[in-house]
């Protein structure tokens, strides 16, 4: 069961939790409110603590301070926030650190509270609390599963704050965002055997069911009659068949002003097909279908949110990637939904293939931008390393919003840029297109692969090769499946919902997916990276 979250306006010291989280400004320490309060309560073994800890409340810091029964919680946790203006992202990131550490002291409950003066607080705490309580036990039985669940959450006003109704329902907002990352999770966490793409292509229908949206389910049946040869033949070598999902988000009143497409990359297990992967962390790819986590988690978020003016469709690209006597090989050509033929080099660069489907599905919908993200490449997690995602645009206003939504949602993205210099790698003797390039700048080749098949869609991909499963808990994200991406896609989504109509980006008349859309936009040479990665 989810941590279940409530907003109180109790005191940090007298709440019913066993574990009380208080950010601490620096130079906060140790006069002000919360450790003068602690001193009065317990003496000077608090300030001793502090001296001992060196904490003053810079950013990160954390002292654990034991309350031996002469306060409520048993235990106060003071996290330094720095001196810099606070964001609702270090507000997640304090209650995220404060339920990990509630997890780990095998606590039942635990309170957080809300820095002043930041707006959007309360969402961001319960989102915080929920994505830090996380922890994948579902395989576990006898002595390896959990003795105390972490039951409570108590998200607590700041001093003389009122609870009223924008709260509570911010509150619960923050809940169900959270727990939809935390299905994201989930499903990155499942073992290949239990999910393959029938299974996730369920688990996205009944996230659809339960939440109102609408669905639509391609089988294998389906996707031959549609021309989706590419995803057809990564999925050949496997006897679990391939599916593509459509989710719809229609906002009230059925009139929305602007039209997201999000595309995930579903790859239930990627052991590279014929160009098989070496055997040491095969495992992890149990995780390569990441971005259409993401999809699904961000489709029962924006069912949460509902956000006004902007229809979200979600298209996941579901498939297992296996050697076989019937898998598909290098030397191989296929036709494309798009129409372009395509030479297999590599069997084990699947994920573009995949997605050079459903991209050219998602384009003939003519939304006002597209967004894809993928587990796509090691080379992007050489280039950035695992804990930063690496992102593509072809559009430079859509590039604005996307770097705003990133620095919003305090998540780890860099902008990469399309070499044109690199597209020559992608010319086939045999067919229009070969997948794959040389070595070399091999995330960017495979974005360049990809803009092959949006035509002048305004579009965004982004590598989460790296973040997408993390080895060690860190930030918000937890060991395993993260579903880093959703915060940011989530921002996005907010970003078309408020903007007027005057102020959005004009798309231009976009063609539907049968062939053409070859034209190319400038050269959009980079070199001016863009969000701070943190
Ligand atoms: N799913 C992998 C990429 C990946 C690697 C994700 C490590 C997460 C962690 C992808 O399908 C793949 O195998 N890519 C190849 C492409 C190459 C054959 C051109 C790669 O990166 O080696
Ligand atoms: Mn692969
Ligand atoms: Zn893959």
């Amino acid at each position: 069961m989810p941590v279940k979250i409530t907003l109180a306006a109790t005191d940090s010291l007298a709440v019913a939790a066993d574990v009380s989280v208080v950010g601490v400004a620096l130079g906060a320490a140790p006069r002000g409110g919360i450790v003068a309060a602690l001193t009065r309560k317990l003496g000077q073994v608090v300030t001793r603590t502090l001296k001992r800890e060196d904490f003053t409340g810079k950013r990160d810091q954390v002292a654990h301070i034991v309350t031996n029964g002469k306060v409520r919680p048993q235990s106060v946790l003071l996290v330094g926030l720095g001196d810099q203006p606070l964001t609702v992202a270090d507000v997640r990131l304090l209650a995220a650190k404060g339920a990990r550490f509630a997890l780990g002291a095998r606590a039942n409950s635990v309170a957080v509270t809300l820095p002043a003066g930041v707006e959007g607080a309360e969402r961001a705490a319960a989102e915080g609390l929920v994505l830090g309580a996380y922890r994948f036990t579902r395989y576990f039985t006898g002595d390896r599963l959990p003795k105390v669940e972490l039951e409570r959450g108590f998200v607590l006003t700041p001093a003389g704050a009122r609870v009223d109704n924008d709260g509570r329902a911010a509150v619960d907002v923050g809940q169900k965002v959270g727990e939809a990352i935390c299905m994201a999770r989930d499903l990155i966490n499942e073992p290949p055997n239990e999910l393959y793409p029938e299974v996730l292509a369920r688990a996205a229908a009944t996230v659809c069911k339960e939440r109102g949206l609408k669905c639509t389910v391609f089988d294998e049946g389906a996707l031959e009659k549609k021309g989706m040869k590419l995803i057809l033949a990564v999925g050949q070598g496997s006897v679990r068949k391939p599916r593509v999902v459509h989710m719809t988000y229609t906002p009230e009143g059925g009139r929305a002003k602007r039209k997201l497409v999000f595309v995930g990359k579903g790859l239930t297990f990627d052991t590279g097909g014929i160009c098989i992967k070496p055997a040491p962390g095969m495992e992890e790819m149990k995780g390569d279908m990441g971005g259409a986590a993401n999809v699904i988690a961000l489709m029962a978020a924006v069912a949460a949110t509902r956000p006004p003016n902007v229809e979200v469709h979600g298209i996941i690209g579901c498939a297992e990637n296996m050697p076989d006597g019937n898998a598909y090989r290098p030397g191989d050509i296929f036709g494309s939904l798009d129409g372009k033929s395509v030479e297999i080099i590599n069997t084990d660069a699947e994920g573009r293939l995949v997605l050079a489907d459903v991209l050219a599905y998602g384009r003939s919908l003519q939304p006002d931008a597209m967004i894809d993200n993928a587990t796509l490449t090691g080379a992007c997690v050489v280039a950035l390393g695992p804990t930063v995602s690496g992102w593509y645009s072809n559009r430079e206003d859509l590039a604005e919003r996307f770097r705003r939504a990133v620095d919003l949602a305090g998540e780890a993205m860099w902008r990469m840029p399309l070499v044109e210099e690199l597209r020559d790698g992608l010319k086939s003797d045999w067919a229009d297109l070969k997948h794959t390039a040389d070595r070399w700048g091999g995330s960017i080749t495979a974005a360049l692969f990809l803009r092959e098949f949006v035509g002048d869609t305004p579009w965004v991909h982004v590598d989460i090769a790296g973040p997408s499963m993390a080895n060690r808990a860190y930030n918000v994200y937890a060991k395993g499946g993260t579903g880093h991406g959703v915060l940011t896609f989530l921002r996005l989504v907010d970003e078309f919902a408020g903007a007027p109509r005057e102020e959005a980006p004009v798309p231009e008349v976009v063609k539907p997916a049968t062939g053409g859309g070859r034209e190319r936009p400038a050269a959009d040479l980079g070199g001016k990276p863009s969000s701070r990665p943190r």
